[in-house]
């Protein structure tokens, strides 16, 4: 790896002009032109970053997000402030048409899915930076108080899953769309879309509006499109209603591993906070505990090594490599003798993180090797900052501190090399995607910010 020598006073300075550039005054958009709204777990990673220097903004973030969570607690992937029709951006409200649905808020307009629930953690560590301020500062005060107004809403958000999202009690949850796995494009969900075998007339008319601002190559195929749009499609015309869209035949209903594995440590940080607020923490602590049981029993691959998605559809496994089945390491899932299986895959060049490979960036999010593989196209192949965020951190707290390290270096490196892009050549280290990504640069802040 081609080391820059990294100016940390001015990376940190670039990576704050991109978050006040995405600063809309009580929220942030992922990107300008490309993400021209609110995304759920994208908020949550922000406020991680601004935690380390502006609590206020990260107070704000959260607020912003879960002003338009939704009466059966579900957080909404989209929350569409201030939406103007002029913005390009599909699908949009008049599309989601949430309206449907008599738990949709009405003063705010959302999409009807969800994203990864990151919330809980989020909370949790702007919990911790506020409780290390003055405790003179009125801020400091502040935070703490958006905290407690915060833990209903995450208990709320938490039960709507293990609710409405776990058909079979299992301790899973299922997602119903490739958009509420964060990993919209992933090889992961090939076997399921292309089982999904559509008559020109069952897909409603629309119009992409995601290869306006980026370029065709770095993005999902029409086939995929035109499949993501069916599931959108399908879910309005039942009233966004979970158990009818389950019981209906939804032709993608996933028990996900990055998933259930951010939903099992937020649970664990949930319990935390419970315990601050005087509740009891225990009910928390097992339903992560109850989740973690099943991610080690069901969606284990023994043979290949790492942790495999599981379709309710088919009833089977979905095997595709994908650097997603690394991250229960991040929700201390695996046992020791799991962990060392996990890295004996995830240190090979397979995912460039092993530490004799010079070449390239970790962590490819899909195994280079593996049929599928692109360097450059959303999700198949690329390096996303959060995901060796997330791994960093896994990897940390098993002991595996070079590895780690690794994954440090290159969310420092990347930015430096691609600019502040939304992906990355994990050859090259190139940028992808859309430009001045918020995430990017939280991430980085938070990570420069370590002692
Ligand atoms: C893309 C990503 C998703 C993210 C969204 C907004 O759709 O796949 O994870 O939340 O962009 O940044």
């Amino acid at each position: 790896m081609n080391a820059p020598t990294p100016d940390s006073a001015t990376l940190l300075a670039c990576a704050r002009e991109i978050l006040d550039l995405n600063w809309m005054g009580h929220f942030t958009v992922p990107a300008q032109r490309q993400y021209p709204y609110q995304w759920s777990w994208d908020s949550a990673f922000i406020a991680i970053g601004y935690a380390r220097y502006d609590l206020w903004r990260a107070v704000e973030e959260l607020r912003a997000l879960f002003a338009a969570q939704w009466a059966d607690g579900r957080v909404p992937h989209i929350v569409f402030h201030n939406a103007d029709p002029a913005t390009p951006y599909f699908p949009g409200p008049g599309f989601w048409q949430v309206e449907r649905s008599p738990h949709a808020p009405s003063s705010l307009a959302t999409s009807g899915i969800v994203q990864p629930p990151v919330h809980a953690t989020a909370v949790y560590s702007l919990y911790q930076y506020a409780l290390a301020c003055d405790p003179a500062s009125p801020l400091r005060a502040q935070a703490l108080t958006a905290v407690a107004e915060l833990f209903p809403c995450l208990c709320a958000w938490h039960d709507y899953l293990y609710r409405e999202r776990d058909p079979r009690g299992e301790g899973l949850v299922a997602i119903l769309h490739p958009w509420e796995s964060g990993q919209d494009n992933s090889p992961l969900w090939d076997p399921v879309l292309q089982r999904m075998d559509l008559r020109p007339e069952e897909i409603p008319p629309y119009k992409r509006a995601d290869t306006g601002a980026v370029n065709a190559a770095e993005r999902p195929l029409d086939f995929d499109y035109d499949r993501y749009i069916y599931l959108v499609d399908f879910f309005r015309q039942r009233d966004f209603d979970d158990r009818r869209i389950i019981a209906e035949g939804c032709p993608f209903v996933v028990q996900d591993v990055l998933f259930n594995t951010l939903l099992c440590r937020a649970e664990q940080d949930l319990a935390a906070l419970a315990a601050l607020f005087g509740a009891d923490p225990a009910p928390f602590l097992a339903r992560a505990a109850r989740t973690a049981a099943a991610i080690n029993r069901k969606l284990w691959d023994e043979q290949r090594g790492y942790y495999a998605d599981f379709d309710l559809g088919t009833g089977t496994a979905i095997p595709m490599p994908a650097l997603a089945g690394f991250t229960p390491l991040y929700a201390r899932i695996p046992d020791a003798a799991r962990a060392a299986r996990l890295l004996d895959y995830l240190g090979s060049p397979a995912f460039g993180l092993g530490l004799h490979d010079t070449g390239g960036y970790p962590a490819a999010s899909y195994d280079r090797f593996a049929s599928g593989y692109s360097p450059r196209r959303y999700w198949r192949g690329p390096v996303w900052i959060q995901m060796n965020w997330l791994l960093m951190h896994g990897l940390r707290d098993y002991g595996y501190t070079l590895e780690a390290e690794r994954l440090r270096r290159a969310i420092i490196e990347l930015p430096q090399i691609g600019g502040f892009r939304e992906y990355f050549d994990p050859e090259t280290g190139a940028g992808y995607g859309a430009e001045a990504f918020s995430w990017t640069a939280a991430l980085l802040i938070d990570v420069l910010a370590e002692a």
